[in-house]
């Protein structure tokens, strides 16, 4: 007999290189767990419906136990020439077991095994997902209850804008990940479903119960076309389009991160433990944790345009060319996760210079905005008020002068109505504290914020 599963029709063997190009085994390894544990219910399920023997079942699965403890014991090398986890376990298990081995493959495909595998991992994975972002959320909220107070300018265009708090501003990225995570719980619902028992493609003369599967895999639904639960990767790409999109939020943040810990802006400053230095300039510190989770936005968002394309023009129902759905699951499953638990590291260990922030917002004119609100309320229209302040703005550039140093009888010369009141209006801290609408910056607006951000992760 061959040692391939098909010999049967076949007359010669492909040469080895030839059966590197095509084995998976070097990843799909990767699902060991998986494959085992959806074929102890496929064989469960074959023995209570009589199509094997009870002790056939029992048989089977001591079987693939100690398959699954020898490989996670590293006493097992699999082969490219048996191609794939699938054929390699059921190989293995036929040298341990004998000829009862090759009944647990009664009314199953590859075709569904790998499906059901992949459903189960990404099930998974999803779910560790969703803990890191709660996790790294904490973190945040931790982060912003320590910095309500703390002043810092808020920005368009990368151009000082306006005075925000500090906490307001990182709190963004907790309603961004409270959205990735409400994206990747939803979808859930697509990845929870059973193909089990799809079998090749159009289902299976044996009397197989796909319900029984079902439960003991713990899924949720079960597939209601043999053709759709084989041939189905949109739970994939919807899983690969999720981790891009938290991908591409991690690295705006890390992006802060990293202008904040420059020299120029010296905002913040990261921990050393989360640093590194230069082989020739002694004094660097670099921000490679930020850059690195920046940088990975690339292979993230590649896996997911490769699987869009993989996927794009395939006829119905398995074709080899989903084998390609893997490696990149795998790498954006891993890099998430990594970057994921770096950031909550770095925000955790960084230190807020909250000096140097609200120093910074006494020397520009983010406070322009509080003036002309200030001659609206005097009665000024907004729209003249706002050229007033714009001439006041550009007459304080010609001096190299601000805001607050500007001499009471000069603002009088623009407008009348500006009084001595003007320079506690102007003040960064006031600033804040008259934002009360709702979602503003104001202590407390944010305050609120934070109470609504806490008991959406109670
Ligand atoms: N290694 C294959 C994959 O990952 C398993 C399914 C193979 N099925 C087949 N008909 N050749 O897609």
């Amino acid at each position: 007999m061959s040692s391939k599963a098909w010999g049967g029709r076949f007359e010669a063997q492909p040469e080895d290189w030839v059966d590197d190009f095509n084995a998976s085994i070097e990843f799909d390894k990767n699902l060991i767990n998986q494959d085992i544990q959806g074929s102890i219910a496929h064989a469960t399920m074959l023995a209570n419906q009589h199509i094997i023997t009870q002790d056939e079942a029992q048989s089977i699965i001591q079987g693939l136990k100690n398959i699954q403890k020898d490989f996670n014991e590293g006493n097992i090398e699999f082969k490219a020439s048996l191609e794939d986890i699938h054929l390699n376990i059921e190989h293995e298990l036929i040298q341990r077991i004998g000829e009862t081995g090759g009944k647990l493959h009664t009314g199953r495909s590859r075709n569904d095994q790998v499906a059901t595998d992949m459903h189960l991992y990404t099930k998974e994975e999803v779910q560790n997902i969703i803990e890191l972002i709660k996790s790294f959320q904490h973190e945040i909220i931790k982060l912003a209850e320590e910095h309500v107070d703390t002043i810092m300018p808020g920005y368009t265009h990368l151009q000082r804008a306006q005075p925000i708090s500090f906490a307001h501003h990182v709190m963004t990225y907790f309603w961004m990940l409270e959205r990735d995570k409400g994206r990747f719980n939803d979808s859930l619902k697509r990845i929870d479903i059973s193909p089990l028992g799809a079998a090749a493609l159009s289902g299976t003369t044996h009397p197989i119960d796909r319900h029984e599967t079902q439960a003991l895999l713990d899924f949720a639904n079960i597939y209601e076309n043999s053709l759709d639960a084989v041939s189905d990767r949109d739970y994939i790409i919807e899983t690969l389009h999720n981790i891009s999109l938290t991908m591409v939020h991690l690295s705006r943040f890390a992006e802060e991160i990293i202008f904040w810990s420059t020299d120029e802006a010296k905002f913040i400053t990261l921990s050393d433990a989360f640093s590194t230095g230069s082989s020739i300039m002694p004094q660097k510190k670099n921000p490679d944790m930020a850059e690195l989770i920046r940088g990975k936005v690339g292979r993230t968002t590649g896996h997911l345009m490769s699987m869009l394309v993989t996927l794009k023009g395939l006829p119905l129902a398995y074709n080899k060319d989903l084998q390609e759905d893997k490696e990149g699951l795998f790498d954006a499953i891993h890099t998430v996760k990594g970057s994921l638990r770096i950031f909550e590291g770095m925000i955790a260990s960084m230190t807020v210079n909250t000096d140097r922030l609200s120093e910074t917002v006494k020397k520009d004119f983010s406070n322009a905005t509080e003036l002309a609100d200030y001659l609206v309320s005097k009665g000024v229209p907004f729209r003249t008020a706002h050229e007033i302040v714009g001439k006041i703005v550009l007459n304080c550039i010609h001096k190299g002068i601000y805001l607050l140093d500007v001499p009471l009888s000069e603002y009088q010369a623009q407008h009348s109505s500006i009084n001595e009141d003007i320079y506690d209006y102007l003040n960064p801290e006031n600033c804040l504290k008259r934002r009360k609408s709702y979602g503003s910056t104001g202590q407390d607006s944010v305050k609120h914020q934070l109470n609504v951000a806490k008991s959406l992760l109670a």
